[in-house]
């Protein structure tokens, strides 16, 4: 009885502190409803979500599996934006609880060893697609699929973006264009991905970039602006400053950096291998329009978050194994 009346007396000051009254709160508890499981997931919202373009059963897999991806990815960039912003505040009662001013070495590896665990997940679970889904049909539905491509996963680039300096995504072919003078927009308009989507036979910008540059070019600058201090490179130089980093915490960003640029891309790259790959040697045409084959191997690509982090051999053999 003690318990209840320290609590109700807690809640009182909770509400009195906004001006507002704990008995009507009360009366509103004992009108409503019971939460459920299906509410609280929002289930029917959930699986109301996939919505297939062709009547082949094998779409569907397809459809959930980058949804599953998707939010996956939403995680990874949950916890990049706690790493960025040294925490988050915990409201309790109207006061700010936790002290989250400045990043501790501890809250960093924690997040990062989220990070790779999510990675972990969908690198292992990409089996789903490499081999879960019928040849015959995934050849037949993706033609109406035209011209969307998982190119366009604006979180994939929002996590790039949130975890090391934009001249690490620059294409590995226009790094000798960065000079300590070029602007950041400059940096930015020679990204990679803009670099290759480039269309194999026409060797313009693919429809599938134009469309998406169109959607998202200006979040994505916003973005970039915004993680330009305190992406995860930026947050281990601040606590490598103040003599706060370990070896732990380098080796759990050189394997988030692998994950990301290698591991995954791999585990990609070997589902497009499998489905756009022909008989005859020639390959399909990507939906997206790249030259997949030379576009996608992560030994083509080279990108790395963490540069000053490896040994020369170890970056000369980048996505080699
Ligand atoms: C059978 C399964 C898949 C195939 C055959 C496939 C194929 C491709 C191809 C050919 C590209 C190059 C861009 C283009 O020209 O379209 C691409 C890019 C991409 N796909 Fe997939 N994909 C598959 C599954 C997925 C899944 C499940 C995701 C999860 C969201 C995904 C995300 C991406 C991303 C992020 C890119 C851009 C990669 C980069 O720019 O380096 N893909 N995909």
């Amino acid at each position: 009885m003690i318990d209840a009346e320290n609590k109700l007396k807690a809640l009182q000051d909770k509400y009195s502190l906004t001006g507002q009254s704990l008995e009507h709160y009360l009366e509103g508890l004992l009108l409503s409803n019971y939460l459920s499981y299906w509410d609280y997931v929002h289930l029917d919202t959930l699986l109301s979500l996939q919505n297939p373009r062709t009547d082949f059963p094998d779409e569907k897999i397809f459809i959930v599996y980058h949804q599953i991806t998707e939010l996956y990815f939403n995680l990874c960039l949950h916890e990049l934006d706690q790493i960025a912003n040294n925490g988050v505040d915990i409201q309790e009662n109207g006061h700010v609880k936790g002290n989250f001013k400045e990043l501790s070495l501890e809250f960093f590896k924690e997040r990062l060893k989220r990070l790779n665990r999510y990675f972990d997940a969908l690198i292992y679970s990409f089996e789903i697609m490499i081999e879960g889904m019928q040849k015959e049909q995934f050849t037949k539905f993706r033609m109406a699929l035209l011209p969307a491509s998982g190119f366009q996963s604006a979180q994939y680039r929002k996590i790039e973006m949130a975890s090391t300096d934009l001249v690490n995504l620059v294409h590995k072919d226009k790094r000798d264009q960065l000079f300590a003078y070029i602007s950041k927009k400059e940096v930015f308009d020679l990204i990679y991905w803009k670099e290759g989507a480039i269309d194999a036979d026409t060797h313009k910008k693919t429809f599938t970039l134009k469309q998406f540059e169109k959607k998202y070019a200006d979040d994505f600058e916003q973005f970039a602006q915004e993680y330009d201090g305190k992406n995860l490179w930026q947050k281990y130089l601040e606590l490598k400053r103040t003599g706060g980093v370990d070896d732990e915490l380098i080796e759990l960003l050189k394997s988030y950096d692998h994950k990301v640029n290698v591991a995954w891309p791999m585990a990609h790259m070997r589902s497009a291998a499998r489905y756009l790959e022909k008989k005859s040697g020639k390959s399909e045409k990507a939906t997206g329009g790249t030259n997949w084959k030379k576009y996608l191997p992560p030994r083509f690509q080279m990108r790395i978050f963490y540069p000053e982090l490896y040994s020369e051999s170890e970056l000369k053999n980048w996505g080699k194994n």
